[in-house]
């Protein structure tokens, strides 16, 4: 049996809900809010579409009630406000981290082994926030940013490439955050050759500053944060920790001398398995991706001090 619970019932919650229960991820998914009956009603929605798209995962809407999430293999924290057009995510961070640090306690309680999964945003500070504050092992807290923003870069390759998805490589290491987010063009494939055997400098930088601003131009679309993308990358974190796949995906994980980093969470390509973050990969970035890597690094730090400014530290 394996169970996962989704806290937040959201557009993004409740599309990592659905993604992780049609592609049968785990047994049992539970999907908790504090608006009445809206975790309820969802999850019925979804669970009517059973037959019609032939899942067997069996889905649980619940306001507020953290005992129904007991024994949790998984849990995925979307919890708080999301962006609205024109806002940073660092913006978020008085509201979102007296929640994330509330609903990670709460869910704590009666899930005390359970790997944590933090999509809320700025996500590295509130991944860095629920590290600090719950006393868990490091590789039981994952920041989901660099799963989404590796996807979108390999949605703007294939733009750019005019190619199928499935045939680009490419990761995203960094904060998540319109100016910190890296994009690794140098390391970037179509079908194992380098995508620079077949766009120019100047094509790559453009999919790489589209990357970058993919948050945000969802935002200034959508009018509020995008939901599809982040669900599903928030569900494919889950999937590799809950069948123990070990694959390698960016996340915001806790780095103790990692790229010459300590005391921050920031995004770099980790292996996930049944502990949850299981090892960090070192790339040989060049003396320009390091470069980039550490003025990243910096930005998430002054993020994360502010956590003492608004009294979560
Ligand atoms: C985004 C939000 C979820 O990047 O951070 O769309």
């Amino acid at each position: 049996m394996s169970k996962v619970t989704v806290v937040g019932a959201g557009n993004v919650g409740a599309t990592c809900a659905n993604v992780l229960a049609f592609n049968e991820v785990a047994d049992e998914v539970v999907m908790l809010d504090i608006k009445e009956g809206v975790s309820e009603g969802k999850t019925m929605d979804m669970m009517q579409t059973a037959q019609l798209l032939g899942f067997d995962s069996v889905l649980k809407g619940v306001t507020n009630d953290y005992s129904q999430s007991a024994d949790s293999d998984v849990v995925v924290i979307t919890s708080g406000l999301p962006r609205k057009p024109g806002m940073t995510r660092e913006e978020l961070i008085g509201v979102n981290a007296g929640i994330v640090k509330s609903v990670a306690e709460s869910i704590l309680k009666f899930s005390p082994n359970a790997i944590l999964v933090v999509v809320s945003n700025p996500m590295d500070t509130m991944t860095y926030l629920s590290l600090k504050t719950l006393g868990l092992p490091k590789n039981r807290i994952i920041g989901m940013g660099g799963a989404l923003d590796s996807s979108r870069f390999k949605y703007r390759l294939t733009e750019a490439l005019d190619c199928n998805a499935n045939e680009v490589e490419g990761i995203v290491i960094g904060g998540h955050g319109d100016k910190t987010m890296i994009p690794l063009t140098r390391f970037a494939t179509y079908k194992g050759f380098p995508v620079s055997n077949f766009l120019s400098a100047e094509r790559l930088e453009k999919v790489a500053a589209d990357t970058m601003v993919g948050g945000a131009t969802l935002t200034g679309l959508l009018g509020t944060s995008a939901w599809y993308a982040p669900g599903a990358a928030a569900a494919s974190v889950v999937e590799s920790i809950i069948h123990n796949q070990k694959k390698m995906i960016t996340c915001s994980v806790l780095l103790e001398g990692e790229y010459g980093q300590n005391d921050l969470c920031i995004g770099v390509p980790v292996i996930l398995g049944k502990n949850g973050v299981e090892e960090i990969i070192e790339l040989p970035l060049n003396a320009d991706e390091k470069a980039k890597f550490e003025a990243s690094a910096a930005a998430v730090h002054k993020t994360n001090a502010a956590l003492k400014e608004v009294g979560a530290l």
